[in-house]
């Protein structure tokens, strides 16, 4: 299993080119079954996640083709020959579940495994499925999968959902897409992935409004058809980079990094001493002065991501006096602290909020990671630890992140990855 090696202490300087968005990418890829038209999809990046969503697809019978040198642009199309998400993918993804909604509009059934729970928390689907039943689904969990059949087609109906839910939010508006009548979706999600979902349905001829606030209406179509959609760049990526900036003290010039994407992580940051400015070309990230502890609570969009959670913990990690940071999202993402921890940060768990309080530096140490966002807080935790931070078993890390260790090299950070 490959690792990253890093010898922290240096400032960043540079410029680095924001990738587009994995959380964007998935669904956009999973729309590619509401037509037998080409969608053609630039700007994916590469990543085990997007990988895994196109192996998903071509075992339904879409063709996956990558035109352009660069593997960015997928082309995808053709018709659906099998109505099955199978365990041994849906297991390594959980963002599989997308293709429940595509799959069942499409060809009026669909069997999907459940996704179960995953290192981050409990997770479940329940309004992905209620969703679907409300627009005249028939559901069974039989053997751990979704059997879903909706034989005079999926009927439009209001959704109102409890919480807003990226993924029920994604899965619905595509069903909706196809289905008789008008739907509503109301407390719906409004990240920038679902607008991002939401202009590329439209150019496929579906016909929604609302797009960007919490309640989104469709009138279902016949039928999509093709078209090309760019992805949206990295918000998560670009806060990432955002806060490497800040913790070592660095400046930074993040191509294609939006501001307008990155919601309350602005104000935040500011407040802490990390100015973000919007350029021509992306936004330039500086540190000024000191650091200073500021208090987080993640919520949905435009809220502070959660997302963003682990690589903020890091920030506060070296910055003066204590913060307390709340996770309200999840309720298990708190599994980097043990390993901050062992590289001398001083941070105490009570129930759904950590206290950090900051300390001049950290000390580099062997380290592993148990999720996506996780496995980056390491790496920046790395970055301004004193001596040798090694990442272990960075397999999460390829799931989400494209060429960390050569952004960063490239920007004056010694870092290299382990094969
Ligand atoms: C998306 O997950 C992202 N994944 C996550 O990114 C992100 O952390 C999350 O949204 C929140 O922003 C993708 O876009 C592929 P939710 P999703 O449904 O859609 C509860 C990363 O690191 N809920 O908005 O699964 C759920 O348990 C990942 O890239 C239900 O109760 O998140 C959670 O508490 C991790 N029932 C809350 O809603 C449901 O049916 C929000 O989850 C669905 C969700």
């Amino acid at each position: 299993m490959d690792k990253i090696r890093i010898r922290g202490g240096r400032p960043l300087q540079g410029e680095i080119e924001i990738s587009g968005a994995k959380n964007a990418s998935l669904p956009l890829m999973a729309a590619g079954l509401l037509t037998d038209e080409r969608l053609v999809l630039t700007r994916v990046p590469v990543l085990a996640d997007t990988q895994t969503m196109a192996l998903l697809l071509e075992q339904h019978g879409i063709a996956v083709e990558r035109p352009a040198n660069d593997g960015h642009t997928l082309s995808l199309g053709g018709p659906i020959t099998n109505t099955e998400a199978p365990y041994d993918i849906v297991s390594r993804m959980r963002a599989s579940i997308l293709v429940l909604g595509p799959l069942l509009a499409r060809t009026r059934e669909a069997r999907v495994s459940l996704p179960g729970g995953c290192e981050i928390g409990a997770r479940p689907v329940d309004l992905h499925l209620k969703g679907l039943e409300q627009m005249g689904a028939t559901i069974l969990l039989e053997g751990g999968y979704v059997n879903a059949k909706a034989p005079n087609g999926l009927q439009g109906a209001t959704i109102v959902f409890p919480l807003p839910s990226v993924g029920a939010t994604e899965n619905l508006l595509m069903a909706a897409t196809l289905a008789n009548g008008r739907t509503v979706l109301a407390n719906a999600a409004r990240e920038p992935e679902i607008i991002n979902l939401c202009d590329c349905l439209v150019a496929m001829g579906a016909q929604i409004t609302g797009i960007g606030t919490d309640r989104l209406t469709i009138d279902g179509v016949a039928s999509l058809h093709g078209a090309t959609c760019a992805v949206i760049a990295d918000r998560i990526e670009t806060g990432t980079y955002a806060c490497a900036a800040g913790i070592t003290g660095g400046t930074l010039h993040l191509r294609g990094g939006r501001l307008d994407h990155l919601g309350a992580l602005v104000s935040t940051l500011a407040e802490v001493g990390v100015e973000i400015t919007a350029t021509d070309t992306g936004i330039t990230v500086q540190r000024r002065n000191g650091l200073h502890g500021v208090d987080a609570m993640t919520s949905p969009y435009p809220g502070f991501p959660t997302d963003m959670q682990a690589q903020y913990m890091v920030l506060m990690s070296v910055a003066e006096g204590a913060s307390m940071i709340t996770e309200t999202i999840f309720e298990n993402r708190f599994m980097h602290v043990p390993e901050l921890n062992r590289m001398g940060a001083r941070i105490n768990v009570h129930g759904a909020s950590a206290i950090v309080r900051g300390t001049p530096w950290l000390s580099g140490a062997p380290v592993m990671a148990t999720d996506l966002r996780a496995s980056v807080s390491l790496i920046l935790a790395g970055l301004v630890a004193r001596g040798e931070t090694i990442v272990n078993d960075v397999h999460h890390l390829d799931r989400g992140f494209e060429t960390v260790e050569r952004k960063l090299a490239a920007c004056g950070a010694d870092i290299e990855r382990m094969t």
